[in-house]
């Protein structure tokens, strides 16, 4: 699994305000749409593309647009939904697919509650966002539906994750055996004993969502 850090100022500076507890709603869902184009930027490095050729008004040339069949977006209900906007901004013709997954406070056990993606991913492209990866439970979960609809190529856009949940998911990925990216804004300390990022932002969802 290849692990990105998109290491910019301005996502500092952003995450800085989105960490902040003084942060309300509002702010909190503009700032996560905001850094999530600025992650898609880089997620977004390899998604396949085919020649294009065109005409300018000085004479022709072959310029590139997305390859069929087009990526796959798929926001990890709740928290995942403010991330959509953004990603769709930048990728407006990929199909978008939802899983609702949510953990257990106590046990940190992940349940999905609700599954629509497309029938089939075969050979496609597949964007997960949501804005914390803490245990990697919920990562690790979702990239197993995704690989047995048939994806070949999963890259996860997470705001902050914690170095605990980045390696189980890279112990998973090994056995779920296609392609992961991860690209993250930050890498916080640690995981404390309620499966919360240390510092990281609090509850996403409710921050998000109240
Ligand atoms: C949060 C977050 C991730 C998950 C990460 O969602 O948005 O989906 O926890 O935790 P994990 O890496 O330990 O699995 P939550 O379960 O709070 O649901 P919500 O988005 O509906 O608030």
């Amino acid at each position: 699994m290849q692990v990105h850090v998109a290491d910019h100022p301005l996502i500092n500076h952003k995450l800085t305000y989105l960490r902040d507890k003084r942060t309300d709603s509002p702010t909190f869902r503009r700032l996560a749409e905001e850094l999530v184009t600025l992650l898609a930027y880089e997620a977004t490095r390899e998604v396949r593309t085919e020649a294009f050729d065109i005409e300018t008004p000085v004479g022709p040339t072959t310029g590139i647009k997305l390859a069929n069949p087009k990526p796959v977006i798929v926001p990890i209900l709740r928290a995942g939904l403010g991330m959509l906007e953004g990603m769709v901004r930048l990728l407006p013709s990929a199909e978008v697919g939802f899983l609702g997954m949510v953990r257990d406070e106590e046990t940190l056990e992940v349940s999905a509650y609700a599954n629509r993606l497309p029938d089939s991913l075969h050979g496609r492209q597949v964007y997960v966002i949501d804005p914390m990866l803490a245990t990697g439970h919920t990562l690790v979960m979702a990239f197993e539906f995704l690989r047995d609809l048939g994806a070949d190529d999963i890259t996860a856009v997470c705001l902050i994750a914690a170095p605990e949940g980045i390696e189980t998911v890279r112990e998973a990925v090994k056995d779920i055996g296609i392609p992961v990216t991860l690209v993250v804004g930050a890498i916080d300390d640690h995981l404390n004993d309620q499966g919360y990022i240390v510092p990281g932002l609090g509850d996403a969802g409710d921050r998000l969502y109240g």
